[in-house]
């Protein structure tokens, strides 16, 4: 029933926020205004690498416990104990990695908790351990191990993603992440650690190729300064046997805009040795702060999920493209000292933060309901990743189920797909595909921002090649009125095509255990007349047309 806000209610609100006189002209009757799309072919801006589609999975609340690890003998259909819904819909998405096992928690976590037979791995306090407020020693609280480094590899490879893991820099030294390497690594009956992962179900090397350096080495993962933790990954990265992978490791990056952090950690690595042993650079970015500048404070400032106020549609999404910028602003400032541009930015963390309220179980710390306007700021993300494509390497969307910008939700035998989890499977067409520079002309949409009429972007996307097929994304956040679009790949003819559009007449629609379908796309093939491609996106819409070129 809190879930029930209608857009007639929003425009309502509007109305109210404005005052009604202004309200009458801000009202946009049900026609559709005309933008323009240029994709310039003869552009390319790099390759999308397919691990911008990443994901994230933290020993963290309902994450891990019920959401992905159900174990074998569970009566939840699972795949040696993971949940098997999550298997299909993550094959589905094209899942290209996975971020694990943090996070905070990572910092806390020693590898070996999670190795061996299940009875006796230890049980320890989870890093989250505050989070949970339910009675009793839930998983949430005292973290069993049942999911370690064996069952998470066995995650990866059921979805065919690559396994990335996030060193413990704060609690433990080098010498345990060169062990943890060995483990997963070293070849088959050569170390005795190989031998304990045989024993442990795998002779055969997992070959883990990208490594994290610690996780927000600034905050949770040390308090330390950039000065201070360049010391520390430098430790942690020199005289690393490689095995048969080459490994990458990712630097723990800063928090949004601390350019400060970055300039330091990369001024601090050219003196001492230069970027051999650096590959990822990670920056996060969460879309918490939705206050105007009315409160302060990091609780105080988040908005609401569900319940949110008609001018949070916008501000949420004001707040998250930031992260355009970030990528810019760090890039810049990582030229300085790496002129070679080969280390790469990894957002690994990102995604909406809103209040606690919507978590489906008190114990899932950070749990909230996905809506439509999470879907268009995914889409809206993953948008501005494909532009960039020249510099982010990887990306992380924060959390894969029972989380933030969770594309699915789970408890016991109950399982739902997000609408973040369709942006992910319409986007991925995208994946590997050359990014092209577009061009969009279209008008500003305005909204209501304590009373003042503030503009927002009317459409926004990205385009890529793969071979004769061009995909084009495109998110309208306006949420009163429709934009038709024309589409021109310049250079180019369209011989056919479709568009998958992911919309709904409430703005806060969500897909529940109740009601998994609310939110869901539809497709269809495109009427073309002479090769023009002319396409109506509906207000508050995701859209992704598949072109196929002459
Ligand atoms: O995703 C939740 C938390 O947010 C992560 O543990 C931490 O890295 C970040 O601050």
């Amino acid at each position: 029933m809190r879930y029930e806000t209608t857009r007639r209610e929003f425009l309502r609100d509007s109305s109210l926020a404005f005052g009604g006189a202004v309200f009458a002209s801000q009202v946009k009757l049900p026609t559709s205004k005309h933008a323009q799309v240029d994709i310039l072919i003869d552009e390319p801006i790099g390759t999308i690498s397919p691990n911008i589609y990443g994901h994230f999975v933290e020993l963290l609340g309902g994450v891990v416990y019920d959401g992905i690890w159900v174990g074998e003998n569970s009566r939840i259909p699972n795949i040696n104990g993971i949940r098997k819904e999550l298997v299909e819909h993550l094959r589905r998405m094209r899942a290209p990695i996975i971020r694990f096992p943090g996070g905070c928690a990572a910092d806390s976590y020693d590898w070996r908790d999670g190795i061996g037979p299940k009875e006796n791995r230890p049980r320890r306090t989870n890093f989250w351990f505050f989070g949970d407020k339910r009675k009793g020693n839930t998983s949430s609280k005292f973290d069993p191990n049942h999911f370690g480094t064996d069952e998470f590899v066995r995650l990866c490879r059921l979805c065919n993603a690559e396994p990335y893991l996030a060193a413990n820099v704060r609690s433990l030294s080098a010498r345990d992440f060169n062990l943890w390497m060995e483990y997963c690594n070293s070849p088959a009956g050569s170390t005795t650690l190989a031998d304990r992962r045989a024993a442990d179900g795998s002779p055969e090397p997992y070959n883990v190729r990208y490594w994290g350096v610690g996780n927000e080495a600034w905050g949770c993962g040390g308090n330390f300064t950039p000065e201070e933790y360049s010391v520390e990954y430098r430790k942690f990265v020199s005289w690393v046997p490689g095995y048969d992978v080459n490994p990458q490791f990712i630097g723990s990056g800063p928090n949004s805009d601390d350019y400060d952090w970055t300039r330091k950690f990369f001024e601090r690595l050219a003196a001492k040795g230069g970027f051999d042993a650096i590959q990822g650079w990670s920056l996060h970015h969460y879309a918490a702060n939705l206050a105007r500048g009315h409160v302060k404070g990091w609780e105080e400032s988040k908005g609401e999920a569900v319940n949110f106020q008609p001018v949070d549609w916008y501000e949420v999404l004001r707040e998250g493209e930031r992260v355009e910028s970030l990528i810019t602003g760090h890039w810049k400032i990582m030229q300085e000292t790496e002129v070679g541009r080969k280390v790469k930015l990894v957002v690994d963390e990102w995604g909406p933060w809103y209040k606690p309220s919507t978590e489906i179980a008190p114990g899932y710390a950070l749990s909230q309901m996905p809506t439509l306007r999470d879907a268009v700021f995914s889409a809206m993300t993953l948008d501005i990743f494909n532009r960039h494509a020249d510099k982010v390497s990887i990306a992380a969307c924060a959390q894969l189920v029972n989380c933030l910008n969770s594309p699915f939700l789970a408890m016991e035998d109950k399982f739902v797909a997000t609408p973040v989890f369709d942006v992910f499977e319409m986007y991925a067409a995208h994946q590997g595909g050359t990014s092209l520079r577009t061009e969009i002309a279209a008008e500003p949409t305005t909204y209501p921002r304590d009373g003042v009429p503030t503009n927002f972007w009317g459409v926004k996307g990205s385009a890529s090649l793969k071979g004769k097929t061009l995909v084009v994304s495109l998110a309208r956040p306006d949420t009163q009125e429709a934009l038709t679009v024309d589409i021109r790949p310049r250079g180019a003819t369209v011989r056919s095509g479709r568009i998958t559009t992911l919309t709904n007449s409430v703005l806060n629609a969500h897909n529940t255990f109740e009601q998994p379908n609310i939110v869901r796309p539809t497709s269809r093939d495109l009427k073309l007349s002479g090769g023009a491609v002319t396409v109506e996106l509906p207000a508050a819409s995701v859209n992704v047309l598949e072109l196929t070129l002459a």
